[in-house]
């Protein structure tokens, strides 16, 4: 095994709650008259819930006090959370948990590193819970991806340095909070053809031979 850790983005990589994310976000922007369609969703990967809604705001005509963006944010987590709801354990892909069992046969300590402060709760729906040995979420860093606050915060809950690490990501604003961090990445989905990355998966499952 090459790696002592890996920390795993949560949303586009363990789970496809990226889908409900822009389900919530387009009934909001649909509501607000701003134009939003999947791409510009893309740019919203791996961003904080505000500096999401000031990349969908940039379309907007007129401009909105804190307070009003704060109601819309809520507004869009409400409706997020509506959907989080539909989760159930057999929304967790056997290619990911067996992945994951695999990995941690190896030795491997796995963490996740996701700037969503859902995290707790999407880990609970999915049987998850208690699985990974640290959870660094949107709940515990003040900084956003890129910046590699929520990766270090891993690293350091699971006692390894980053030189030592993998960190799976689907978002380019990922991959660059991990390369920022000392970590090698391996991108998948969105990001799969990121140039930062050291391995480019088609698939999680790919992870195991990316890590011999
Ligand atoms: C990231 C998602 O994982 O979490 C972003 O890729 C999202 O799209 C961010 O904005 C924050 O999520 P939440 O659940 O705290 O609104
Ligand atoms: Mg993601």
């Amino acid at each position: 095994m090459r790696y002592e850790g890996i920390i795993f983005d949560l949303d586009g990589v363990l789970c496809t709650t990226d889908h409900y994310h822009y389900l919530a976000w387009k009934a909001l922007a649909d509501r607000l008259g701003i134009p939003f369609n999947e791409t510009d969703n893309n740019r919203l990967r791996g961003v904080s819930r505000m500096a999401s809604l000031e990349i969908i705001l940039e379309k907007s005509d007129r401009a909105y006090t804190l307070e009003e963006k704060e109601a819309m944010a809520a507004e869009k987590n409400d409706a997020y959370r509506r959907l989080l709801h539909q989760i159930t354990r057999a929304d967790l892909s056997r290619e990911v948990q067996s992945t994951l069992d695999r990995l941690r046969a190896q030795g491997c300590k796995l963490a996740v590193g996701s700037a969503s402060k859902n995290t707790p709760f999407i880990l609970e729906r999915l049987g998850l819970g208690d699985f990974f040995d640290a959870v660094a979420d949107g709940n515990c860093v003040t900084r956003s991806k890129p910046d590699p606050e929520v990766f270090l915060k891993a690293a350091e809950m699971l006692g390894l340095s980053p030189a030592v690490c993998l960190v799976v990501e689907d978002a380019h604003a990922g991959v660059e909070a991990a390369v920022a961090g000392g970590f090698a990445c391996a991108a998948m989905g969105d990001a799969k053809d990121d140039p930062r990355a050291a391995y480019h998966l088609n698939a999680f499952g790919e992870l195991l031979q990316a890590t011999e």
